[in-house]
């Protein structure tokens, strides 16, 4: 999908006449009309036609803007990032910025989408992706030292996350073992890592997060969970590329740095933002639940899990409040 030309037209939420919209374009008002309408129908945006007053977007629309992304970006991450695409729509950022990996592309790549046909959750789930709702957007890195060397990086990852979330909007949010990004028990944003190339030497990785900013009404029907937005939140919270530059400027120098220091410097500021510390869980590795006391994580980002033979290190799974469910 195209992004209509004219939609920053509309983005402020005010009444813009057919004829004035046309004229912007060069086009017919019928071809403004047929535009909006196609628009209105793959993204399920509201556009309201009144006769004698135009188009408008009720409530506007927050667009992603390169200019404002960059005008935002701190020296050090705009140093780091090489290139930075924003699409109106792709099947998944993740998706895309591993078939770029696989096509040859080197790192420092950020891919930003305004919506999401297939967005990927952990484990298999589906990401709702409404348009210019929330934040979608993955990272490509490259690393030298395979996936030994990258233990506990999604979990800097929350951490890097958190703190932009903190110092953009005022957001303290907390952190669920391995990668949740949660407020008050309902989830805020998440994380998924995947990786192409060689698990014991040069790799890529794609970091792909999903924040909740303004999540439409109609959308969050299709989501399985407690959930939460930054609009509910912090209401001044700034624009989404602002927002989108406050996370790239955490986020580029931790996978900049990542490879010689590890999780371990990264670990204090995850224990004191863990949700589930000294909480009972039961963990399921998709092989088997184990029940026990979710007592923080080690210096490789191991849960460690309180059983009842003895504390048990895991790398992988997810973990969930026991009795809950
Ligand atoms: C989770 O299940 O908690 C992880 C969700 C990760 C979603 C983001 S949205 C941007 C990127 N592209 C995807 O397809 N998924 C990630």
């Amino acid at each position: 999908m195209s992004l209509p030309v004219l939609l920053p037209l509309l983005a402020d939420g005010e009444f813009r006449s057919g004829q004035q919209l046309a004229d912007a374009l060069g086009v017919s008002r019928t071809a403004v009309w047929k535009q909006l309408n196609r628009f209105a129908q793959q993204t399920g945006v509201e556009i309201e036609s009144v006769r004698g007053r135009g188009y408008r977007i009720p409530g506007g629309l927050d667009l992603l803007d390169r200019a404002a992304v960059e005008a935002a970006l701190s020296p050090a991450a705009a140093g780091l990032l090489r290139e930075l695409d924003i699409v109106a729509a792709i099947d998944s950022t993740n998706a895309e910025l591993m078939r770029r990996a696989q096509a040859g592309a080197s790192g420092g790549l950020a891919c930003a989408a305004e919506q999401q046909s297939a967005g990927r959750g952990r484990r298999g789930r589906t990401w709702v992706s409404p348009f210019a709702g929330n934040l979608y957007f993955s990272l490509l890195w490259d690393f030298r030292s395979g996936a030994a060397a990258l233990e506990g990086l999604s979990l800097a990852v929350g951490v890097a996350v958190a703190r932009a979330l903190a110092g953009a909007c005022q957001v303290q949010p907390a952190l669920k073992w391995p990668n949740d990004i949660q407020y008050g028990g309902a989830k805020l944003g998440g994380i998924l890592l995947e990786m192409s190339g060689d698990a014991d030497g040069a790799c890529q990785v794609v970091v792909g997060i999903g924040i909740n900013v303004a999540m439409p009404r109609e959308a969050a029907g299709e989501i399985d969970q407690a959930w939460t937005d930054l609009r509910t939140l912090a209401p001044d919270c700034p624009s989404r590329s602002e927002l989108l530059a406050a996370l790239l400027n955490e986020l580029l120098p931790l996978l900049a740095g990542f490879e010689a220091g590890g999780f371990a410097p990264w670990r204090d500021e995850w224990l004191a933002l863990d949700a589930f510390a000294g909480v009972p869980v039961v963990l399921d590795t998709g092989a088997r639940q184990m029940a026990g006391i979710a007592r923080g994580v080690d210096e490789r980002g191991a849960l460690q899990l309180e059983t009842t033979t003895g504390m048990q290190s895991v790398y992988g799974g997810e973990i969930s409040l026991r009795g809950a469910g």
